[in-house]
């Protein structure tokens, strides 16, 4: 992992670093049972090199802590490494670019099972056209690039629900999903 993110400190190849001010790498557990892959480090993300710092952070802390889990029993990234000027949203190349990496990140963390935030991660990674709210709560086995079918289920992204309590609810049966699963 050490050396991945060496790697990625080291690649030139994208847009996005050349604006931001940190690699936003992983947080958490290495060794964690779940791994959650959220969408993109925001602003406070970028100031300090770390994902789910934020407001956005400290309510998926909540979120962690209903079903008893903290920082150390998870292990936590994004989908992009560097924050997008203005938080746009990253382009088809950008996409294809770094999702080798995400998978090399996905194989080294080997967790047994994945969590997905949000509807821009989720399609690509479940390789869906469908909205996250028809994808959230499933499981399915899924290839990160290795071979290796590991569980893995999207749900609603913690920015979203700030913004929309009442689908809270739906976020909660999946995180219940999940308890049910460790
Ligand atoms: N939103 C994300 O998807 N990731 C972060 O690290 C912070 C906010």
């Amino acid at each position: 992992l050490d050396e991945l993110k060496s790697a990625l400190r080291a690649f030139d190849g994208c847009a996005l670093k050349k604006t931001a001010t940190n690699l936003v790498f992983s947080d958490g557990n290495p060794a964690a049972d779940i791994m959650i892959i959220g969408e993109a480090p925001g602003r406070d993300e970028d100031r300090l090199g770390v994902p789910f710092v934020g407001a956005v952070g400290q309510f998926l802390d909540h979120m962690l802590a209903s079903i008893g889990l903290d920082r150390s029993g998870v292990y936590l990234t994004n989908f992009l490494p560097w924050r997008p000027p203005g938080n746009r949203t990253a382009t088809a190349e950008e996409i294809d670019m770094l999702l080798p990496f995400l998978y090399r990140h996905i194989q080294l963390a080997n967790p047994n099972l994945v969590v997905i935030l949000g509807g821009a991660p989720a399609k690509i990674l479940l390789q869906s056209s469908d909205n996250i709210l028809k994808l959230r709560g499933r499981w399915q086995d899924i290839n990160f690039g290795d071979g290796v079918l590991r569980p893995t289920m999207a749900s609603l992204h913690p920015a979203y629900l700030m913004r929309s309590p009442a689908q809270k609810r739906q976020a909660f049966d999946d995180w219940y999903g999940l308890y049910h699963r460790l």
